[in-house]
């Protein structure tokens, strides 16, 4: 979690990118150099995986390490914490833009979360890596130079994404492999740019940050007191009693990933619908990869139509925050 100590002493010369560290396989740590599954993410600091770009000269870059986990252990504390670090920054004139450097697992969430909570124009570049920082290949270096060239680029603005010099937008990206380096696609809808050697090409500009309604709660109140929202799949042989204990537990939201174009198990759908009488909000998207539903399929609100259910997930809950 956020160290104080680890704050970056310096003050930002002008037109500073500030690299926030969160962890992940970037900075993963493996005994061998050929090993590039049996390693640890989130060992290596943020400031040491600068030092490694090489020599070329760089724009004025300042680090802090925020956190230094495996993404997997991603928690409301840490989206908070980070969140109210890029705040900080991103309110100083002398820095023009955030690159954080995260792992791979969660990223899409992460980049969800922070598109509806940052209010700013400024650009905030989310990259990762698939392979850990010993590797002998890796591709860690490569993405946080990019990050920073898109950071930079005048056309770019809000949350964005950037890895296998690939630019997407937060709606859009999803991680589609467990280990290939371009893991992350942003499936139909296509990247919005590539990086070709220091320079973007844009296939679409990124709209400016709209966010959420509720922005500012996130950002201050207690992650303890944030709504609870789970995500629950209809599959064969689902069973509704999941529905029944989710409620009893005092679950406050649920978004149902449905199956094709969001239909429901008749078992689930009668369960769901009683939830929905005690009082828990719903939403409904589709498990299948890409594509979102089309027209309405059950009495069940959609979620918005470009999100998956875990994405969908974050959007409820800030919808909740009342
Ligand atoms: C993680 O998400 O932290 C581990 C996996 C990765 O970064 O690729």
């Amino acid at each position: 979690m956020f160290d104080a100590k680890k704050v970056a002493a310096e003050a930002p010369a002008p037109r500073s990118t500030v690299v926030l560290g969160m962890g992940g396989t970037i900075a993963g740590r493996a005994a061998a150099a050929s090993d590039t599954v049996g390693y640890v993410a989130g060992q290596v600091p943020v400031a040491e995986l600068l030092s490694g770009l090489g020599s070329d000269p760089l724009p004025p870059l300042l680090s802090e390490q925020v956190a230094q986990i495996d993404s997997k252990d991603m928690s409301h504390a840490h989206w908070q914490a980070l969140a109210q670090r890029c705040t900080h920054w991103l309110a100083q004139d002398e820095v023009c833009s955030v690159v954080i450097t995260h792992g791979t697992d969660t990223l899409e969430e992460t980049a969800w979360f922070l598109q509806q909570v940052l209010q700013t124009h400024k650009p905030v570049v989310l990259t990762c890596a698939m392979r850990p920082a010993t590797a002998v290949l890796q591709d860690g270096p490569q993405n946080l130079l990019d990050a920073v060239t898109v950071s930079r680029d005048p056309q770019a603005r809000g949350v964005l994404v950037v890895a296998a010099g690939t630019v997407h937008s937060p709606a859009h990206v999803q991680k589609e492999h467990p280990y290939r380096l371009d893991a992350l696609s942003s499936g139909p809808s296509g990247p919005l740019a590539w990086v070709e050697s220091g320079r973007l090409r844009w296939s679409s500009l990124p709209n400016p940050n709209q966010p959420h309604a509720h922005a500012a709660t996130a950002l201050t109140r207690p992650v303890e007191q944030w709504p609870w929202v789970a995500v629950v799949s209809s599959h064969a042989g689902v069973d509704p009693r999941q529905i029944d204990a989710w409620v009893s537990a005092g679950v406050q939201g649920l978004v149902v990933a449905g199956t094709g174009n969001g239909t429901l198990h008749t078992a689930l759908l009668s369960a769901l619908q009683t939830a929905a009488q005690a009082g828990v909000a719903l939403r409904l998207c589709t498990r299948c990869a890409h594509g979102p539903i089309v027209g309405e399929t059950t009495a069940i609100t959609c979620a918005p139509r470009e999100l998956n259910a875990f994405k969908a997930r974050v959007s409820l809950m800030l919808d909740l925050m009342v």
